[in-house]
């Protein structure tokens, strides 16, 4: 499934407890190449695996970032990091159908979580990637956040957010190539997926459209696997497709 990377390899997943992160943890768990994983989250889920180690981590805290960035820096370099973390909706928070639901909340805690936070992300962590050999950062973005692709409108501040994430991802692709070919620099699409996340807007996904998370996150270890210095800064999907911006 990760054949391309070195045996003995070293990832960092944050967003660990979510739909999408917990099965990116549980497949590099199984993974032959893959030797140690570290889960990032909110609440330090717990891994039934020996290879994964958990921590405590709230993405949108610089504190947290700084020190747990620092904390790993020293064991040794990594292969792979997965920003899986994102926000849609919470409690009080929902995608807008109209202009009339746009709200200062709404765009600051999307903006927040799904762009400023893997931004930052990549700040503290990329830096803890290899150079010489195969290494990658990746952010889940989404297909929403295309902006040749919007054709329903609607969701104003997660579709912003996602559209931004792919600019800062574009951004840190031609920063990080002009000093080697290592890390390549994307952002991935995960399809629609059973998760807490989409749970709301199930209701117009054809059965055989809504991926379990198993499936999406094995797919999306499959594009990580196949991926090249020439797709550096693309948004890329599940099925291994370059999503326009
Ligand atoms: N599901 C889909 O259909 C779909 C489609 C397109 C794109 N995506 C993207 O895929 C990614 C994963 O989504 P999912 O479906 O797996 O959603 P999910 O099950 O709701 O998981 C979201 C994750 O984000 C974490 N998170 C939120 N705020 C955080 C913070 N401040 N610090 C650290 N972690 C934080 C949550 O942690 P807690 O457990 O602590 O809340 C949770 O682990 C998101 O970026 C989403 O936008 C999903």
């Amino acid at each position: 499934m990760v054949d391309s990377f070195n045996d003995n390899s070293r990832a960092i997943i944050i967003g660990a407890s979510g739909g999408i992160g917990t099965a990116l943890v549980a497949h590099l768990a199984k993974s032959d190449c893959f030797c140690e994983i570290h889960a990032l989250s909110r609440s330090g889920k717990v891994f039934d695996s020996g290879k994964v180690t958990s921590h405590r981590f709230d993405l949108t805290r610089e504190h947290d970032l700084e020190s747990e960035s620092r904390n790993l820096k020293e064991t040794g370099d990594f292969d792979l990091v997965v920003v899986a973390a994102g926000f849609l909706h919470s409690g009080t928070l929902g995608p807008e159908k109209n202009l009339r639901a746009l709200s200062f909340e709404g765009f600051k805690t999307n903006f927040a979580i799904n762009t400023i936070g893997p931004a930052m992300g990549a700040k503290y962590f990329l830096p803890l990637l290899g150079r010489e050999s195969k290494s990658v950062f990746a952010a889940l973005s989404a297909r929403v956040g295309s902006i040749s692709d919007n054709r329903l409108g609607g969701w104003y501040a997660y579709r912003a957010s996602k559209a931004a994430l792919n600019m800062v991802i574009k951004t840190l692709s031609i920063e990080t190539a002009r000093r080697s070919a290592y890390p390549i620099v994307i952002g991935l699409h995960p399809g629609t997926v059973d998760t807490p996340l989409s749970e709301p807007f199930q209701g117009h996904v054809a059965e055989s459209k809504l991926f379990t998370p198993e499936y999406s996150a094995g797919k999306l270890l499959d594009v990580i696997d196949r991926v090249k210095p020439e797709r550096n800064g693309e948004l890329i999907a599940w099925d291994n497709e370059t999503v326009p911006f």
